[in-house]
């Protein structure tokens, strides 16, 4: 079947099966074009718990569908592949965050929405690249945070709070290819252009940057400056959505490397197999999502 066969199916059930489908902004640009929203990890969250749709077809990796899953519990989230995973998410055990808290008890637990369920349920809060610091100084009661799993976000915080910070030990492997000397020299050639970090990537290339942003936050900061250039660090399928939003900018990525291999599992026909069948429907342990639910409520809240 050719791609405008598979749009028109896929729209057709769609309407038939009262669902929607959100992408995240590193999805193939196939499947962004053919999203109801494309966002970052908290704008998935957020429209997938508003909206009236019975059905939200998340295309993005499971860490985000488990998320959607545990607020919209009436509403069915499918996962278009689903081994479509997230390294970092499987970076920190539930034993290591035990053996923190133990060691830490005094400690807030802020994690990252990239984890697991399991991991969100030893948590009191989560916190996604775009509302990160907002969460962690909201903690008025808390001096200490251990921040899990991801080692180069959580140390950004800490050069802007006065909390200590308990770092675990993990990290993002598509954002750890972007290399600093790529930046420099794009620099060299680009002199005017802005230069724009993701929250995951390592010290030194945030060292390099005019902003360090979630990749919604980046999307919305290049459409609403007044400057031409701009250098990208963060995942390659980003452009496909900044080009379209900017035609007459220059968007220049920061590096051919950094692409995550869990974002490219969902196509057009996985979404169209999904809606078909009904098939890869994300679900939580119930016991876990009791627990995990409330750490992500609390986020909402914020
Ligand atoms: P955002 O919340 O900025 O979209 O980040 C999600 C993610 O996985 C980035 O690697
Ligand atoms: Fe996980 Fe990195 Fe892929 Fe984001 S880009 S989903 S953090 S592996």
């Amino acid at each position: 079947m050719n791609n405008l066969n598979l749009i028109e199916k896929i729209n057709e059930l769609k309407e038939k099966r009262s669902a929607i489908i959100l992408a995240h902004n590193y999805q193939l640009p196939e499947v962004q074009d053919i999203a109801d929203f494309v966002g970052d990890s908290l704008e998935l969250a957020q429209i997938s718990a508003k909206t009236d749709a019975k059905v939200v077809v998340l295309c993005g990796v499971r860490f985000m569908a488990e998320t959607a899953a545990m607020i919209s519990p009436k509403k069915k989230i499918l996962l278009p592949d689903k081994t479509a995973g997230c390294p970092m998410a499987e970076m920190v055990s539930v034993e290591k965050v035990r053996e923190m808290k133990k060691q830490y008890p005094k400690a807030a637990v802020v994690c990252y929405v990239n984890s697991t369920a399991e991991i969100k349920a030893e948590s009191d809060i989560c916190c996604t690249s775009s509302n990160a610091l907002k969460i962690v100084e909201s903690l008025k009661n808390y001096k200490q945070v251990i921040f899990i799993p991801d080692k180069y976000l959580g140390h950004f915080l800490s050069l802007s709070s006065e909390k200590e910070f308990i770092l675990a030990n993990g990290y993002c492997p598509t954002h750890a290819k972007i290399s600093s000397k790529l930046i420099d020299e794009l620099k060299v050639k680009y002199k005017d252009a802005k230069v724009l970090v993701h929250g995951e990537c390592t010290p030194e290339i945030k060292e390099k940057a005019d902003k360090v942003l979630s990749t919604g936050k980046m999307c919305d900061y290049v459409q609403n400056s007044l400057k031409k250039d701009f250098i990208i660090a963060t995942e390659k399928e980003i452009m496909h959505r900044m080009k379209k939003e900017n035609p007459k900018k220059n968007l220049i990525q920061a590096s051919p490397l950094a692409i995550c291999p869990g974002m490219k599992k969902n196509n057009l026909e996985k979404i169209l197999n999904v809606l078909e069948n009904m098939k890869n429907e994300v679900k939580v342990d119930e016991k876990v999502e009791l627990k995990a639910r409330k750490c992500i409520d609390r986020m909402l809240l914020i």
